[in-house]
């Protein structure tokens, strides 16, 4: 239960004088620390006692929700349960204090198990090699695409297109442009899957300047696009490459592989598939793989190897799953998904009514004329005990709520979801005032996104300055 007292900022709970910490008796002398790097000013910290500082952060983690405290069917972020095994791996000391600056005859140990990573994702995603280097899928992006210039250079051709289909993630286009590429978008289908008459013209009339064709598969609405091996032969015979954005890999893991559908360069969300929870920025690893022969035009992204905690926990899922169940994890995720969308497309309203892969979105309530909105839905959710699902996202449909259950959850948990999902559809129609005025149970209610977006107060020092306004 979340305490009023402690509950308030640490700083309104700070009293001048009081201390959290003792420290010991010092045995070394003092050291003058030259007058340039001294502060002018107190650094204005807050002075607690070490009840009130346990008492305050204790509380503050019990508003958080989280994989470990219930359902979190976050479309696209694929929040899948994290075993435990995998954070006591990534936490054992000799890999966790490593320092990327040590000799490197002493990190040879962190050294095989990127190698071994390389191995078993090499041998899930059909490609040849990997770089590690990439810290997060829109870094691996950005890899991928250098790359590919890098390869078309070397061939003394200098593509400057790559073509992005319309329900493509923004970090895509963002990547591209990034990379100094020019994006061509191909048009999506009422299916969700890329036109490829669209693609057939583009190709047409651009061919010689396309470097490259980004897809994502499962795209991103979570539906398979079943024509790439005609959209590989297109783009391979104009001289392009296959690149596919793996942040969706998790449904295809033992159900087929990029390379094997043509792909030639993927990053895959390591964060996503492999656990690590997805969110807040980070952390996350996107390493790049390339088809055998494409390895020599990495570029140079990074001095380092990337968050190599990330690495550890996906390789402890990957072992701990061993191959033989490895196989199931993507089946099973689809499996989720169709139930659940099956289980509510009478209540909420399906624009794709498709077998999906890992996740799929319903545009908001069936029922319209209630006025009751899918941030209306997810605000209720929150009552409920659950977090909402991706909401406003993709941006094809006006009211989309994409909901992403992943392998991990028991059909017990997934039915009770689909019970309060009915619940609140049921209650938009006879009671639309306690749906729209959720949130009623979390400690704090709505709040004005456009506000916070627009005017962010992160401080306590901006806070008492706005008070005093
Ligand atoms: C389809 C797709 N591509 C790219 C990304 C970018 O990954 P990251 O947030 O790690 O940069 C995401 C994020 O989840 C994604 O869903």
């Amino acid at each position: 239960m979340n305490n009023k007292l402690y509950g308030n900022l640490i700083f309104e709970l700070s009293k001048e004088g009081r201390k959290g910490y003792s420290l010991p008796k010092n045995n070394f002398g003092s050291y003058e620390i030259p007058a340039s790097m001294q502060r002018a000013e107190e650094a204005q910290l807050p002075e607690c006692d070490e009840m009130t500082v346990v008492r305050h952060y204790t509380n503050l983690s019990n508003n958080n929700f989280g994989v470990d405290t219930g359902f979190y069917p976050l479309g696209s972020w694929t929040m899948k349960y994290n075993p435990k095994i995998n954070e006591e791996m990534a936490a054992l000391p000799k890999f966790q204090c490593l320092h990327p600056e040590q000799p490197a005859a002493t990190t040879k140990g962190a050294l095989a198990l990127v190698s071994l990573l390389e191995r078993s994702l090499c041998e899930l995603t059909g490609l040849a090699h990997f770089t590690f280097k990439p810290y997060a899928g829109a870094h691996g992006e950005l890899t991928g695409l250098m790359t590919i210039d890098n390869y078309h250079r070397s061939c003394g051709d200098v593509r400057k297109k790559v073509i992005v289909p319309d329900s493509a993630h923004g970090t895509n286009p963002a990547s591209a442009a990034v990379c100094g590429l020019e994006i061509v978008e191909v048009k999506s289908l009422a299916d969700g899957t890329v036109d490829f008459d669209d693609l057939q013209r583009i190709v047409a009339e651009q061919g010689a300047e396309i470097a490259a064709m980004m897809m994502t598969n499962p795209n991103t609405l979570g539906l398979f696009e079943t024509r790439i091996p005609e959209i590989a032969k297109l783009i391979h015979g104009c001289g392009g490459l296959m690149y596919y954005d793996g942040a969706n890999l998790n449904p295809m893991l033992g159900a087929c592989r990029p390379g094997d559908m043509g792909f030639d360069v993927m990053h895959i969300n390591l964060h996503k598939t492999f656990s690590t929870p997805h969110g807040g920025g980070g952390p996350g690893a996107g390493p790049v793989g390339v088809r055998e022969g494409l390895q020599e035009f990495f570029p140079f992204v990074s001095p380092y190897y990337g968050n190599f905690g990330v690495m550890m926990r996906a390789y402890a899922y990957i072992l701990s799953l061993g191959r033989e169940h490895v196989k199931e994890v993507g089946p099973l995720a689809v499996l989720n998904a169709n139930y659940i969308k099956e289980s509510l497309k009478d209540v909420y309203e399906l624009p794709i009514d498709t077998i999906c892969c890992h996740e799929f979105v319903f545009d908001g309530l069936k029922d319209k004329s209630t006025g009751v909105t899918t941030m209306d839905v997810a605000k209720r959710l929150l009552d409920y005990g659950y977090h909402a699902p991706t909401i406003y996202f993709p941006l094809l449909f006006h009211e989309s709520l994409m909901i992403e259950p992943t392998e991990n959850e028991s059909k017990e948990t997934l039915d009770a979801f689909i019970d309060v999902m009915r619940r609140i559809a049921e209650e938009a129609r006879t009671n639309p005032d306690e749906v729209k005025s959720a949130p009623h149970t979390t400690p704090i209610g709505r709040v004005d996104d456009v506000l916070a977006a627009k005017k962010p107060i992160t401080t306590y020092r901006q806070l008492k300055a706005e008070a005093q306004l």
